[in-house]
């Protein structure tokens, strides 16, 4: 009987123990699926959190990167790769192989080992294409709980175009204060000397030279008015003014222009001629003249007596194209690039002796860009120029 009640007492205990044990396995693997699900949540929060960062990594303009204590990459941004690494840049690779400049590593020397953050480095980069860019670098530490360090993180942020446009205001400034020096040295010599003549013998005046002497000054003060005039202009059409476009007609504009320039042509027995296949152009009529004036004006002082000057108004599909062709002294190819910058002059000294300044052009390929169109020359030397300008233009008005 005891025997009986053992096996009972056994076979409960077995049951028992093993309805405990599934009861167990159960709520254990309910845990593992809870922790799995939770595991996946934070992964997938990670990814998204990832993204995000590399995103905004992307979208900032400055080459960012991270590093760790030993220098290598935690982190870059794609700007970084595409300027330091030339899209190519190895995960290995440490600072002190991708950057020579040893106040580079200085800066992330600092961050690293004093946890100091420096800004303003400023540092050439040479590209394996020869390009050349500026940058400003700031470097600051990367620091758990604001203690422990672990890295540096390195903004580098791209100044090429600040002083390429620092350059090129200072060679401004430069050639304009060299263009009003020269005539004023003159108008300053010339009135001194007849100054100095008329508080002498103040019957010098009536002498020969006298004359001379003013009609020099008096060129010289036109060059000035010229130059000072045509830096207002470039200056005004830089800015923002607004041009007025309206309907013009090519005939009307180039006999209005033709006429005022007619003596300028007499006097070096040149031929200008017009054709108007193309009746009307949507331009700003008042810098539309400044463009002919200029061009023409070239045309004429770049062509020796007995040349011809020729004018032609095309339409080409959406475009009305101007052209202007003399027969003049060209200008060699390596010039062409230049030839629209402000104060460029092929032949310095025979352009001065003609009385330009150099701004002309410029001026002319400001107001096109204002057209949204264009100007372009085609040149050789000895071979005459003919320049090109593109008006955009609409086949029907509205
Ligand atoms: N038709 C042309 N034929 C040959 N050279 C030209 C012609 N037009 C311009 N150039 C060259 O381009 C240079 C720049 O022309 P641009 O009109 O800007 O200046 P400029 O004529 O010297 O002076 P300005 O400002 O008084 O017009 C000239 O100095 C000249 O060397
Ligand atoms: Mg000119």
């Amino acid at each position: 009987m005891w025997f009986i009640v053992f096996g009972a007492i056994l076979t409960f205990t077995v049951l028992y123990f093993q309805r405990r044990q599934n009861l167990e396995r159960k709520k254990l693997n309910r845990e593992i699926e809870d922790l799995k699900k939770k595991w996946e949540v934070a992964t997938q929060n990670l990814r998204i959190e990832e993204g995000e960062l590399e995103t905004v990594m992307s979208a900032i303009s400055d080459a960012i990167l991270a590093i760790d204590k030993e220098g290598r990459p935690i982190f870059f941004n794609s700007k970084f790769e595409l300027v330091f690494g030339q899209g190519r840049l190895p995960r290995f690779l440490r600072v002190q192989e991708i950057f020579g400049d040893p106040k580079i590593l200085e800066a992330f020397e600092l961050a690293l080992r004093e946890g100091k953050s420096s800004s303003n480095h400023s540092f050439k980069f040479k590209s394996e294409l020869g390009d050349e860019r500026y940058f400003n670098l700031s470097v600051s530490p990367l620091s758990r709980s604001g203690l422990v360090i672990y890295g540096a993180l390195g903004n580098f942020h791209d100044v090429t175009e600040l002083k390429t446009a620092e350059q090129m205001r200072i060679d401004f400034v430069a050639n304009v204060s060299h263009e009003l020096r020269t005539p004023l040295t003159s108008i300053k010599g010339y009135t001194e000397t007849l100054l100095d003549d008329f508080q002498k013998d103040p019957l010098s005046l009536k002498e020969p030279s006298t004359q001379e002497f003013l009609g020099k000054i008096s060129r010289n003060a036109d060059r000035l008015m010229n130059l000072v005039g045509d830096l207002l202009d470039l200056s005004s059409i830089e800015s923002n003014e607004v041009f007025y476009k309206e309907w013009v007609s090519t005939e009307i504009i180039m006999t209005r222009v033709c006429r005022s320039m007619e003596e300028k042509f007499k006097t070096k027995k040149q031929i200008l001629t017009w054709n108007c296949n193309q009746k009307e152009v949507l331009a700003d009529p008042n810098r539309l003249e400044q463009v002919l004036v200029n061009l023409i004006d070239n045309a004429h002082k770049y062509t020796p007596e007995g040349g011809h000057i020729s004018v032609s108004w095309e339409r080409e599909d959406q475009e009305v194209v101007l052209k202007i062709k003399d027969t003049g002294v060209g200008i060699s190819v390596e010039h062409h690039s230049r030839l629209f910058e402000r104060f460029y002059r092929v032949d310095k000294a025979r352009s001065r002796e003609q009385g330009g300044t150099g701004l002309g052009l410029s001026i002319v390929k400001h107001i096109l860009q204002k057209h949204e169109g264009s100007v372009s020359v085609e040149s050789a030397l000895q071979k005459g120029s003919t320049f090109i300008c593109r008006f955009p233009t609409p086949l029907i008005k509205s």
